[in-house]
Protein backbone atom coordinates (compact mmCIF):
# COMPACT_ATOMS: atom_id res chain seq x y z
CA UNK A 1 0.00 0.00 0.00
CA UNK A 2 1.54 3.50 -0.79
CA UNK A 3 2.54 5.25 2.10
CA UNK A 4 -0.11 7.88 2.46
CA UNK A 5 -3.14 5.31 2.47
CA UNK A 6 -6.16 5.59 4.01
CA UNK A 7 -6.58 3.90 7.60
CA UNK A 8 -8.49 0.51 7.31
CA UNK A 9 -9.75 -2.19 9.59
CA UNK A 10 -11.69 0.41 11.73
CA UNK A 11 -15.18 0.25 12.77
CA UNK A 12 -17.05 3.62 11.01
CA UNK A 13 -18.12 5.77 13.73
CA UNK A 14 -21.41 7.62 13.58
CA UNK A 15 -20.22 10.43 11.60
CA UNK A 16 -19.36 8.12 8.75
CA UNK A 17 -22.52 6.73 6.65
CA UNK A 18 -21.67 4.01 4.35
CA UNK A 19 -23.73 3.50 1.37
CA UNK A 20 -25.33 0.29 1.09
CA UNK A 21 -22.99 -1.12 -1.87
CA UNK A 22 -19.97 -0.64 -0.24
CA UNK A 23 -19.38 -3.82 1.88
CA UNK A 24 -18.16 -4.18 5.30
CA UNK A 25 -15.57 -7.08 6.49
CA UNK A 26 -17.37 -9.52 8.91
CA UNK A 27 -16.30 -7.86 11.59
CA UNK A 28 -17.87 -5.19 10.76
CA UNK A 29 -14.76 -2.61 9.57
CA UNK A 30 -13.84 -1.16 6.62
CA UNK A 31 -11.67 -3.21 4.53
CA UNK A 32 -10.12 -2.97 1.28
CA UNK A 33 -13.23 -4.36 -0.74
CA UNK A 34 -15.04 -1.40 0.88
CA UNK A 35 -13.27 0.81 -1.01
CA UNK A 36 -12.11 -1.13 -4.30
CA UNK A 37 -13.49 -3.16 -6.52
CA UNK A 38 -10.93 -5.11 -8.04
CA UNK A 39 -10.79 -8.60 -7.50
CA UNK A 40 -7.83 -9.72 -4.70
CA UNK A 41 -6.43 -6.08 -4.80
CA UNK A 42 -4.55 -6.79 -1.40
CA UNK A 43 -2.68 -10.02 -3.58
CA UNK A 44 -1.55 -7.79 -6.69
CA UNK A 45 1.60 -6.40 -6.88
CA UNK A 46 1.67 -2.62 -6.91
CA UNK A 47 2.41 -2.04 -10.28
CA UNK A 48 -0.15 -4.50 -11.32
CA UNK A 49 -2.74 -2.53 -9.69
CA UNK A 50 -5.50 -0.95 -12.65
CA UNK A 51 -5.95 2.67 -11.16
CA UNK A 52 -7.96 3.38 -14.04
CA UNK A 53 -10.38 0.99 -13.82
CA UNK A 54 -13.71 2.02 -13.44
CA UNK A 55 -14.46 -0.73 -10.35
CA UNK A 56 -10.92 0.81 -8.79
CA UNK A 57 -13.10 2.76 -6.53
CA UNK A 58 -16.53 0.83 -6.20
CA UNK A 59 -19.17 3.11 -7.93
CA UNK A 60 -16.34 4.42 -9.98
CA UNK A 61 -15.14 6.41 -12.13
CA UNK A 62 -15.40 9.31 -9.96
CA UNK A 63 -14.90 12.79 -11.79
CA UNK A 64 -12.63 14.16 -8.38
CA UNK A 65 -11.21 11.71 -5.90
CA UNK A 66 -13.35 14.15 -3.29
CA UNK A 67 -16.28 13.18 -4.58
CA UNK A 68 -15.50 8.92 -3.65
CA UNK A 69 -14.35 10.69 -0.07
CA UNK A 70 -18.29 12.15 0.46
CA UNK A 71 -19.36 8.86 -0.45
CA UNK A 72 -18.89 8.21 3.20
CA UNK A 73 -17.49 11.41 4.82
CA UNK A 74 -20.57 14.38 5.52
CA UNK A 75 -19.36 16.90 2.70
CA UNK A 76 -20.39 19.67 4.95
CA UNK A 77 -18.11 18.92 7.92
CA UNK A 78 -15.10 18.93 5.89
CA UNK A 79 -16.15 22.21 4.27
CA UNK A 80 -13.19 25.19 4.38
CA UNK A 81 -14.89 27.57 6.19
CA UNK A 82 -14.76 31.22 4.66
CA UNK A 83 -13.46 32.77 7.86
CA UNK A 84 -13.35 36.35 6.78
CA UNK A 85 -17.53 35.89 6.95
CA UNK A 86 -17.62 37.75 10.28
CA UNK A 87 -20.96 39.05 10.76
CA UNK A 88 -24.20 37.18 11.11
CA UNK A 89 -27.77 38.55 9.98
CA UNK A 90 -28.16 40.78 12.75
CA UNK A 91 -24.65 42.52 12.19
CA UNK A 92 -23.30 40.63 14.95
CA UNK A 93 -20.08 38.84 15.44
CA UNK A 94 -18.69 35.43 17.14
CA UNK A 95 -15.39 36.61 19.57
CA UNK A 96 -14.29 32.36 18.77
CA UNK A 97 -14.38 33.43 14.75
CA UNK A 98 -11.65 36.47 15.74
CA UNK A 99 -9.47 33.79 17.40
CA UNK A 100 -8.27 32.43 14.24
CA UNK A 101 -6.10 34.77 13.31
CA UNK A 102 -6.02 36.60 16.74
CA UNK A 103 -5.01 35.64 20.13
CA UNK A 104 -7.37 37.48 21.85
CA UNK A 105 -10.64 39.21 19.88
CA UNK A 106 -10.07 42.79 20.08
CA UNK A 107 -12.75 45.52 20.37
CA UNK A 108 -13.86 46.44 17.00
CA UNK A 109 -14.77 50.05 18.66
CA UNK A 110 -11.47 50.55 19.65
CA UNK A 111 -8.87 51.51 16.89
CA UNK A 112 -6.25 49.83 17.67
CA UNK A 113 -2.11 50.47 17.01
CA UNK A 114 -1.28 48.47 14.54
CA UNK A 115 2.01 47.28 16.75
CA UNK A 116 -0.52 46.45 20.04
CA UNK A 117 -2.49 44.15 17.43
CA UNK A 118 -1.35 40.35 18.93
CA UNK A 119 -1.50 38.27 16.03
CA UNK A 120 -1.67 34.27 15.72
CA UNK A 121 1.84 34.34 13.61
CA UNK A 122 3.44 37.34 11.94
CA UNK A 123 1.48 39.69 9.91
CA UNK A 124 3.67 38.46 6.73
CA UNK A 125 2.76 34.52 7.28
CA UNK A 126 -0.29 34.55 9.09
CA UNK A 127 -2.37 34.00 5.61
CA UNK A 128 0.13 30.61 4.28
CA UNK A 129 -1.88 27.96 6.51
CA UNK A 130 -5.04 28.54 3.86
CA UNK A 131 -3.60 30.20 1.31
CA UNK A 132 -0.78 29.95 -1.16
CA UNK A 133 2.45 32.37 -1.29
CA UNK A 134 1.20 32.84 -4.62
CA UNK A 135 -2.60 33.15 -4.46
CA UNK A 136 -2.52 35.28 -8.01
CA UNK A 137 -0.06 36.52 -10.41
CA UNK A 138 1.73 39.43 -9.03
CA UNK A 139 1.29 38.91 -5.14
CA UNK A 140 4.86 37.20 -4.98
CA UNK A 141 7.01 40.11 -6.48
CA UNK A 142 5.12 42.51 -4.25
CA UNK A 143 6.25 41.02 -0.92
CA UNK A 144 9.38 42.98 -0.94
CA UNK A 145 10.36 46.25 0.81
CA UNK A 146 9.66 49.37 -0.82
CA UNK A 147 12.13 52.15 -1.62
CA UNK A 148 11.94 55.13 0.42
CA UNK A 149 10.18 57.52 -2.18
CA UNK A 150 7.46 54.57 -2.11
CA UNK A 151 7.31 55.17 1.64
CA UNK A 152 6.74 58.21 1.53
CA UNK A 153 4.28 58.15 -1.02
CA UNK A 154 2.32 55.14 1.08
CA UNK A 155 1.88 57.61 4.29
CA UNK A 156 0.60 60.43 2.49
CA UNK A 157 -1.83 57.89 0.94
CA UNK A 158 -3.13 56.47 3.93
CA UNK A 159 -3.64 60.24 5.25
CA UNK A 160 -5.24 61.25 2.09
CA UNK A 161 -7.58 58.30 1.46
CA UNK A 162 -8.10 57.58 5.07
CA UNK A 163 -7.03 54.38 4.59
CA UNK A 164 -4.41 51.88 6.08
CA UNK A 165 -1.92 49.99 4.01
CA UNK A 166 -0.04 48.18 7.04
CA UNK A 167 3.42 47.04 5.69
CA UNK A 168 4.85 43.56 8.10
CA UNK A 169 7.77 44.38 10.88
CA UNK A 170 10.28 44.35 7.73
CA UNK A 171 8.68 47.21 6.22
CA UNK A 172 7.59 44.97 3.19
CA UNK A 173 4.70 44.61 1.43
CA UNK A 174 2.56 41.86 2.46
CA UNK A 175 -1.16 40.42 2.11
CA UNK A 176 -2.79 42.36 4.01
CA UNK A 177 -1.06 45.67 2.95
CA UNK A 178 -3.86 45.52 0.20
CA UNK A 179 -6.04 42.76 1.74
CA UNK A 180 -8.52 43.63 4.67
CA UNK A 181 -8.95 40.24 6.30
CA UNK A 182 -12.33 41.06 7.53
CA UNK A 183 -15.77 41.70 6.52
CA UNK A 184 -16.42 45.11 5.79
CA UNK A 185 -18.66 46.70 8.45
CA UNK A 186 -16.68 44.74 11.28
CA UNK A 187 -14.83 47.79 11.75
CA UNK A 188 -16.34 51.42 10.80
CA UNK A 189 -15.98 51.87 7.41
CA UNK A 190 -15.38 55.76 8.57
CA UNK A 191 -11.89 54.76 10.16
CA UNK A 192 -8.94 53.73 8.45
CA UNK A 193 -9.11 50.25 9.19
CA UNK A 194 -12.48 49.94 8.37
CA UNK A 195 -11.93 51.28 5.13
CA UNK A 196 -12.94 48.75 2.04
CA UNK A 197 -14.43 47.37 -0.95
CA UNK A 198 -16.80 44.74 -1.06
CA UNK A 199 -19.65 45.02 -3.83
CA UNK A 200 -20.51 41.87 -3.61
CA UNK A 201 -21.25 39.16 -0.57
CA UNK A 202 -18.15 37.26 0.54
CA UNK A 203 -20.37 34.22 -0.96
CA UNK A 204 -20.00 35.33 -4.56
CA UNK A 205 -16.63 36.82 -3.77
CA UNK A 206 -14.26 37.78 -6.71
CA UNK A 207 -15.23 37.58 -9.80
CA UNK A 208 -13.54 38.30 -13.14
CA UNK A 209 -15.47 39.00 -16.77
CA UNK A 210 -14.26 38.53 -20.69
CA UNK A 211 -12.94 41.23 -22.50
CA UNK A 212 -11.82 41.90 -25.86
CA UNK A 213 -7.82 43.24 -24.54
CA UNK A 214 -7.86 39.13 -24.31
CA UNK A 215 -7.21 38.13 -27.85
CA UNK A 216 -3.89 40.57 -28.01
CA UNK A 217 -2.92 39.34 -24.56
CA UNK A 218 -2.63 35.87 -25.94
CA UNK A 219 -1.13 36.22 -29.18
CA UNK A 220 1.65 38.42 -27.25
CA UNK A 221 2.03 35.42 -25.01
CA UNK A 222 1.67 32.47 -27.34
CA UNK A 223 5.57 31.87 -28.59
CA UNK A 224 6.29 31.52 -24.56
CA UNK A 225 3.35 29.20 -23.81
CA UNK A 226 4.19 27.18 -26.95
CA UNK A 227 7.83 26.96 -25.43
CA UNK A 228 6.74 26.16 -22.30
CA UNK A 229 4.21 23.78 -23.54
CA UNK A 230 7.02 21.56 -25.32
CA UNK A 231 9.53 21.42 -22.45
CA UNK A 232 6.59 20.25 -19.96
CA UNK A 233 4.51 18.72 -21.83
CA UNK A 234 1.48 20.26 -20.00
CA UNK A 235 -0.62 22.34 -21.81
CA UNK A 236 -1.62 25.77 -20.83
CA UNK A 237 -3.70 28.67 -21.81
CA UNK A 238 -4.03 32.45 -20.42
CA UNK A 239 -6.79 34.51 -20.47
CA UNK A 240 -6.64 38.46 -19.68
CA UNK A 241 -9.86 39.56 -17.69
CA UNK A 242 -11.36 42.87 -16.23
CA UNK A 243 -11.82 42.63 -12.34
CA UNK A 244 -16.29 42.42 -11.99
CA UNK A 245 -16.64 42.35 -8.38
CA UNK A 246 -14.34 43.13 -5.71
CA UNK A 247 -13.86 41.96 -1.87
CA UNK A 248 -11.24 42.56 1.35
CA UNK A 249 -9.15 45.12 -0.96
CA UNK A 250 -8.56 48.44 1.28
CA UNK A 251 -8.91 50.71 -2.12
CA UNK A 252 -10.52 49.65 -5.54
CA UNK A 253 -7.97 47.55 -7.90
CA UNK A 254 -10.95 48.02 -10.88
CA UNK A 255 -10.60 51.83 -11.34
CA UNK A 256 -6.71 51.68 -9.98
CA UNK A 257 -7.00 53.09 -7.11
CA UNK A 258 -5.29 51.15 -5.12
CA UNK A 259 -2.47 50.94 -7.29
CA UNK A 260 -2.30 54.47 -7.09
CA UNK A 261 -1.86 54.48 -3.40
CA UNK A 262 1.92 52.82 -4.25
CA UNK A 263 2.45 53.93 -7.71
CA UNK A 264 2.97 57.07 -9.66
CA UNK A 265 3.30 56.65 -13.85
CA UNK A 266 5.51 59.30 -15.75
CA UNK A 267 2.66 60.66 -18.44
C1 LIG B 1 -11.65 4.04 2.84
C2 LIG B 1 -11.31 3.62 1.51
C3 LIG B 1 -10.15 2.72 1.25
C4 LIG B 1 -9.89 1.47 1.81
C5 LIG B 1 -10.66 0.80 2.92
C6 LIG B 1 -8.73 0.95 1.12
N1 LIG B 1 -8.29 1.87 0.20
FE1 LIG B 1 -6.74 1.62 -1.11
N2 LIG B 1 -6.98 3.52 -1.79
C7 LIG B 1 -7.95 4.38 -1.34
C8 LIG B 1 -7.74 5.68 -1.97
C9 LIG B 1 -8.57 6.93 -1.73
C10 LIG B 1 -6.61 5.53 -2.84
C11 LIG B 1 -6.00 6.58 -3.76
C12 LIG B 1 -4.95 7.39 -3.06
C13 LIG B 1 -4.44 8.50 -3.94
O1 LIG B 1 -4.78 8.58 -5.11
O2 LIG B 1 -3.66 9.26 -3.41
C14 LIG B 1 -6.19 4.15 -2.72
C15 LIG B 1 -5.15 3.60 -3.45
C16 LIG B 1 -4.77 2.28 -3.35
C17 LIG B 1 -3.76 1.64 -4.19
C18 LIG B 1 -3.02 2.28 -5.35
C19 LIG B 1 -1.76 2.89 -4.84
C20 LIG B 1 -0.91 3.51 -5.91
O3 LIG B 1 -0.03 4.27 -5.51
O4 LIG B 1 -1.11 3.23 -7.10
C21 LIG B 1 -3.63 0.36 -3.76
C22 LIG B 1 -2.68 -0.69 -4.30
C23 LIG B 1 -4.55 0.19 -2.66
N3 LIG B 1 -5.23 1.37 -2.46
C24 LIG B 1 -4.69 -0.99 -1.96
C25 LIG B 1 -5.54 -1.14 -0.88
C26 LIG B 1 -5.56 -2.35 -0.08
C27 LIG B 1 -4.67 -3.55 -0.29
C28 LIG B 1 -6.53 -2.17 0.87
C29 LIG B 1 -6.91 -3.10 2.01
C30 LIG B 1 -5.83 -3.46 2.89
C31 LIG B 1 -7.10 -0.83 0.64
N4 LIG B 1 -6.46 -0.26 -0.42
C32 LIG B 1 -8.15 -0.29 1.39
C33 LIG B 1 -8.97 4.11 -0.47
C34 LIG B 1 -9.11 2.96 0.27
C1 LIG C 1 -15.96 3.53 2.68
C2 LIG C 1 -16.12 4.75 3.38
C3 LIG C 1 -14.98 5.75 3.30
C4 LIG C 1 -14.49 6.39 2.17
C5 LIG C 1 -14.94 6.22 0.74
C6 LIG C 1 -13.47 7.30 2.64
N1 LIG C 1 -13.35 7.21 4.00
FE1 LIG C 1 -12.10 8.29 5.18
N2 LIG C 1 -12.71 7.26 6.82
C7 LIG C 1 -13.66 6.28 6.83
C8 LIG C 1 -13.75 5.70 8.18
C9 LIG C 1 -14.69 4.61 8.61
C10 LIG C 1 -12.81 6.42 8.97
C11 LIG C 1 -12.52 6.22 10.48
C12 LIG C 1 -13.03 7.37 11.31
C13 LIG C 1 -14.50 7.29 11.65
O1 LIG C 1 -15.10 6.20 11.64
O2 LIG C 1 -15.07 8.36 11.99
C14 LIG C 1 -12.19 7.39 8.10
C15 LIG C 1 -11.22 8.30 8.50
C16 LIG C 1 -10.61 9.22 7.70
C17 LIG C 1 -9.63 10.19 8.15
C18 LIG C 1 -9.07 10.34 9.56
C19 LIG C 1 -10.08 10.84 10.53
C20 LIG C 1 -10.77 12.11 10.14
O3 LIG C 1 -12.03 12.08 10.03
O4 LIG C 1 -10.13 13.13 9.95
C21 LIG C 1 -9.29 10.94 7.06
C22 LIG C 1 -8.31 12.11 7.04
C23 LIG C 1 -10.03 10.43 5.93
N3 LIG C 1 -10.83 9.39 6.34
C24 LIG C 1 -9.95 10.94 4.65
C25 LIG C 1 -10.58 10.38 3.56
C26 LIG C 1 -10.36 10.82 2.20
C27 LIG C 1 -9.45 11.97 1.79
C28 LIG C 1 -11.14 10.03 1.40
C29 LIG C 1 -11.22 10.04 -0.09
C30 LIG C 1 -9.96 9.88 -0.79
C31 LIG C 1 -11.85 9.10 2.26
N4 LIG C 1 -11.49 9.36 3.55
C32 LIG C 1 -12.75 8.14 1.82
C33 LIG C 1 -14.41 5.85 5.75
C34 LIG C 1 -14.25 6.26 4.44
C1 LIG D 1 -8.03 36.22 8.76
C2 LIG D 1 -7.43 36.75 9.96
C3 LIG D 1 -8.24 37.64 10.87
C4 LIG D 1 -9.47 37.37 11.43
C5 LIG D 1 -10.33 36.12 11.28
C6 LIG D 1 -9.79 38.52 12.25
N1 LIG D 1 -8.79 39.46 12.16
FE1 LIG D 1 -8.77 41.30 13.04
N2 LIG D 1 -6.94 41.69 12.20
C7 LIG D 1 -6.23 40.82 11.41
C8 LIG D 1 -4.99 41.45 10.99
C9 LIG D 1 -3.94 40.85 10.08
C10 LIG D 1 -4.97 42.74 11.57
C11 LIG D 1 -3.89 43.83 11.40
C12 LIG D 1 -4.08 44.57 10.09
C13 LIG D 1 -5.32 45.39 10.10
O1 LIG D 1 -5.49 46.24 10.98
O2 LIG D 1 -6.18 45.18 9.23
C14 LIG D 1 -6.22 42.87 12.31
C15 LIG D 1 -6.61 44.00 13.02
C16 LIG D 1 -7.78 44.12 13.75
C17 LIG D 1 -8.18 45.32 14.46
C18 LIG D 1 -7.41 46.62 14.55
C19 LIG D 1 -7.80 47.53 13.43
C20 LIG D 1 -7.13 48.89 13.54
O3 LIG D 1 -7.72 49.76 14.13
O4 LIG D 1 -6.01 49.01 13.01
C21 LIG D 1 -9.39 45.05 15.06
C22 LIG D 1 -10.21 45.99 15.91
C23 LIG D 1 -9.74 43.68 14.70
N3 LIG D 1 -8.75 43.16 13.90
C24 LIG D 1 -10.90 43.05 15.11
C25 LIG D 1 -11.24 41.74 14.75
C26 LIG D 1 -12.45 41.08 15.24
C27 LIG D 1 -13.45 41.68 16.20
C28 LIG D 1 -12.46 39.85 14.64
C29 LIG D 1 -13.52 38.76 14.81
C30 LIG D 1 -14.90 39.14 14.59
C31 LIG D 1 -11.27 39.74 13.80
N4 LIG D 1 -10.56 40.91 13.89
C32 LIG D 1 -10.95 38.64 13.00
C33 LIG D 1 -6.60 39.55 11.04
C34 LIG D 1 -7.81 38.95 11.35
C1 LIG E 1 -8.32 29.47 8.20
C2 LIG E 1 -8.15 29.67 6.78
C3 LIG E 1 -7.93 31.07 6.23
C4 LIG E 1 -7.00 32.01 6.63
C5 LIG E 1 -6.00 31.94 7.80
C6 LIG E 1 -7.11 33.11 5.70
N1 LIG E 1 -8.08 32.83 4.77
FE1 LIG E 1 -8.64 34.04 3.19
N2 LIG E 1 -10.11 32.74 2.68
C7 LIG E 1 -10.33 31.51 3.29
C8 LIG E 1 -11.48 30.86 2.64
C9 LIG E 1 -12.03 29.48 2.96
C10 LIG E 1 -11.94 31.76 1.65
C11 LIG E 1 -13.16 31.58 0.71
C12 LIG E 1 -12.76 31.30 -0.69
C13 LIG E 1 -12.07 29.96 -0.83
O1 LIG E 1 -12.59 28.93 -0.39
O2 LIG E 1 -10.96 29.97 -1.37
C14 LIG E 1 -11.05 32.91 1.70
C15 LIG E 1 -11.15 34.01 0.85
C16 LIG E 1 -10.23 35.06 0.77
C17 LIG E 1 -10.24 36.12 -0.21
C18 LIG E 1 -11.31 36.33 -1.27
C19 LIG E 1 -11.21 35.34 -2.36
C20 LIG E 1 -12.45 35.22 -3.20
O3 LIG E 1 -12.35 34.42 -4.14
O4 LIG E 1 -13.49 35.82 -2.96
C21 LIG E 1 -9.17 36.94 0.05
C22 LIG E 1 -8.78 38.19 -0.71
C23 LIG E 1 -8.49 36.39 1.21
N3 LIG E 1 -9.16 35.24 1.61
C24 LIG E 1 -7.38 36.94 1.80
C25 LIG E 1 -6.81 36.48 3.00
C26 LIG E 1 -5.77 37.18 3.71
C27 LIG E 1 -5.15 38.49 3.29
C28 LIG E 1 -5.47 36.43 4.83
C29 LIG E 1 -4.46 36.72 5.92
C30 LIG E 1 -4.70 37.91 6.71
C31 LIG E 1 -6.34 35.26 4.81
N4 LIG E 1 -7.14 35.34 3.68
C32 LIG E 1 -6.33 34.26 5.76
C33 LIG E 1 -9.61 30.95 4.32
C34 LIG E 1 -8.60 31.60 5.04
C1 LIG F 1 -0.42 44.66 -4.42
C2 LIG F 1 -1.69 44.28 -3.85
C3 LIG F 1 -1.94 42.84 -3.47
C4 LIG F 1 -1.16 42.03 -2.68
C5 LIG F 1 0.19 42.34 -2.03
C6 LIG F 1 -1.87 40.77 -2.56
N1 LIG F 1 -3.05 40.83 -3.26
FE1 LIG F 1 -4.48 39.35 -3.37
N2 LIG F 1 -5.53 40.45 -4.71
C7 LIG F 1 -5.23 41.76 -5.08
C8 LIG F 1 -6.22 42.19 -6.06
C9 LIG F 1 -6.25 43.55 -6.71
C10 LIG F 1 -7.12 41.10 -6.24
C11 LIG F 1 -8.37 41.01 -7.14
C12 LIG F 1 -9.49 41.80 -6.62
C13 LIG F 1 -10.12 41.44 -5.29
O1 LIG F 1 -9.54 40.83 -4.38
O2 LIG F 1 -11.29 41.83 -5.12
C14 LIG F 1 -6.66 40.03 -5.37
C15 LIG F 1 -7.29 38.80 -5.24
C16 LIG F 1 -6.99 37.84 -4.28
C17 LIG F 1 -7.69 36.61 -4.07
C18 LIG F 1 -8.85 36.11 -4.87
C19 LIG F 1 -8.32 35.51 -6.15
C20 LIG F 1 -9.38 34.98 -7.06
O3 LIG F 1 -9.17 35.08 -8.28
O4 LIG F 1 -10.41 34.48 -6.60
C21 LIG F 1 -7.07 35.96 -3.02
C22 LIG F 1 -7.45 34.61 -2.43
C23 LIG F 1 -5.96 36.79 -2.60
N3 LIG F 1 -5.94 37.92 -3.39
C24 LIG F 1 -5.10 36.49 -1.58
C25 LIG F 1 -3.90 37.14 -1.34
C26 LIG F 1 -2.89 36.68 -0.41
C27 LIG F 1 -3.00 35.44 0.47
C28 LIG F 1 -1.84 37.56 -0.50
C29 LIG F 1 -0.49 37.49 0.21
C30 LIG F 1 0.30 36.30 -0.10
C31 LIG F 1 -2.22 38.59 -1.48
N4 LIG F 1 -3.46 38.28 -1.97
C32 LIG F 1 -1.43 39.69 -1.82
C33 LIG F 1 -4.17 42.52 -4.64
C34 LIG F 1 -3.13 42.07 -3.84
C1 LIG G 1 1.33 48.88 -0.91
C2 LIG G 1 2.00 49.36 -2.08
C3 LIG G 1 1.65 48.77 -3.43
C4 LIG G 1 0.41 48.62 -4.00
C5 LIG G 1 -0.95 48.93 -3.38
C6 LIG G 1 0.64 48.13 -5.34
N1 LIG G 1 1.98 47.97 -5.56
FE1 LIG G 1 2.84 47.29 -7.28
N2 LIG G 1 4.66 47.26 -6.37
C7 LIG G 1 4.91 47.67 -5.05
C8 LIG G 1 6.29 47.37 -4.73
C9 LIG G 1 6.97 47.63 -3.39
C10 LIG G 1 6.85 46.76 -5.90
C11 LIG G 1 8.30 46.23 -6.06
C12 LIG G 1 9.28 47.32 -6.26
C13 LIG G 1 9.13 47.96 -7.59
O1 LIG G 1 9.17 47.25 -8.62
O2 LIG G 1 9.00 49.20 -7.65
C14 LIG G 1 5.81 46.74 -6.90
C15 LIG G 1 5.99 46.26 -8.21
C16 LIG G 1 5.00 46.25 -9.18
C17 LIG G 1 5.19 45.78 -10.54
C18 LIG G 1 6.50 45.28 -11.12
C19 LIG G 1 6.58 43.79 -10.84
C20 LIG G 1 7.88 43.19 -11.26
O3 LIG G 1 7.92 41.96 -11.32
O4 LIG G 1 8.85 43.93 -11.50
C21 LIG G 1 4.00 45.92 -11.19
C22 LIG G 1 3.68 45.56 -12.62
C23 LIG G 1 3.03 46.43 -10.21
N3 LIG G 1 3.70 46.63 -9.02
C24 LIG G 1 1.70 46.65 -10.47
C25 LIG G 1 0.76 46.97 -9.51
C26 LIG G 1 -0.68 47.03 -9.74
C27 LIG G 1 -1.35 46.75 -11.08
C28 LIG G 1 -1.25 47.37 -8.56
C29 LIG G 1 -2.72 47.53 -8.26
C30 LIG G 1 -3.56 46.35 -8.47
C31 LIG G 1 -0.18 47.54 -7.57
N4 LIG G 1 1.01 47.29 -8.19
C32 LIG G 1 -0.39 47.88 -6.25
C33 LIG G 1 4.00 48.24 -4.20
C34 LIG G 1 2.63 48.32 -4.41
Amino acid sequence: MPPMHHLVEVKPSEQISIPDEFELDDRGQISCKTCHGLKDIKKTPLDKVDRKADNFFNGGPYPRLIDFCHRCHDKKAYARPNIHQLLDDKGEHDKKACEYCHLEAPDPEKTADQQEIKLRLPVGILCYGCHLKTPHLNALNHQVKPDEEMVKLIKSSEEELVVILPLDKEGRVTCVTCHSPHQAGLIDQAKPAGRQIEDTTLKEGVSYQPHPWSAVFAEDKKDRLKELTEESSHSFSLEYQRLKTEVLLRLSAKDGALCLACHTFKD
